[in-house]
């Protein structure tokens, strides 16, 4: 039952739900590595509902406790582009400076669609924030496929769409960090082919897998003739009630799931630091 803080009990843990397609806080729970298996097994229940879950105040979980941390849902993996931490391999930043006018990843992407295998989940910590603004957007693929036509989605069944590291907007919002943190052994391009709408692997759900960030065409179509029903898709998957928006404090975390989530950070803090830490777990060929 709702409390007057729309406050619910799911598998014992307090949840809050943001919005009506996607998003809750968990409440209650300090993070840490160690955390019982009944606790992780709740939370990973709670966040196949939600889509994404955040928990706030987790000051005291340093880069190396968040990276075991993430551990605890599958394997953590590389992001091809940044390094990571030296404390914490594993944990790259995600850094927009004073200076900066660009932020990492600032418009709707899913992350790096352009692997073969883009990661299952990701993990954000906050770490400095500036004093307004700095929100991240994320919404629901399987709400944004939901509300599609039985004919629209009888038409994307079929379809796949090449996914490419190298879409010019995308490339120009990790510009500042490859000035300092770039990976030697980063490829030029990444680049590949998966399913327009993907059949989620444990939930069963179908999501609709295109994003604007890194979504060029559809297979065996050029980008001109792409454009007009990509555009289309890239507009209705953002539509503001498919999505949720969160807002953080130093010691925020969220944990999304990637292959049914995309999300936006929102660039308005122009002048003002924002530090954040992130960790990605392995996931499986879209299907
Ligand atoms: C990202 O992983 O794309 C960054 C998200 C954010 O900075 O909020």
């Amino acid at each position: 039952m709702l409390t007057i803080n729309n406050e619910i009990k799911e598998r014992g843990l307090t949840v809050r739900r943001l919005a009506g397609a996607i998003g809750a806080e968990i409440k209650d729970v300090t993070i840490s590595p160690d955390l019982p298996e009944e606790t992780i097994a709740a939370i990973r229940e709670v966040w196949l509902r939600h889509g994404v879950v955040f928990f706030h105040d987790q000051e005291a979980l340093g880069p190396k406790a968040f990276a075991d941390f993430a551990r605890r849902f599958g394997e953590v993996t590389e992001y091809p582009f940044v390094k990571g931490l030296a404390e914490a391999p594993e944990v790259i930043p995600i850094i927009k400076l004073e200076h900066e006018t660009t932020n990492f990843g600032g418009l709707w992407h899913t992350d790096t669609a352009y692997l073969d295998s883009p990661p299952m989940a990701t993990l954000l910590i906050a770490r400095e924030v500036p004093p307004y603004g700095g929100d991240t957007l994320f919404a629901s693929g399987y709400a944004a496929y939901d509300a599609l036509s039985e004919g629209m989605k009888r038409m994307l069944g079929p379809l796949r769409a090449v996914n490419s590291s190298v879409k010019a907007e995308t490339t120009k919002t990790r510009e500042d960090r490859l000035r300092d943190s770039a990976r030697a052994d980063a490829q030029d391009i990444y680049e590949a082919e998966h399913p327009v709408v993907r059949t989620h692997p444990e939930t069963g759900r179908k999501a609709l897998y295109v994003n604007y960030g890194h979504t060029t065409r559809f297979a065996g179509m050029t980008e001109a003739e792409s454009a007009p029903l990509l555009d289309y898709l890239f507009t209705h998957q953002a539509r503001p009630e498919f999505t949720c928006r969160f807002s953080w404090r130093p010691g925020s975390l969220a944990f999304w799931d990637n292959r049914c989530v995309l999300h936006n950070p929102v660039n308005d803090y122009h002048g003002f630091r924002r530090v954040m830490h992130r960790v990605i777990l392995a996931g499986d060929r879209p299907a």
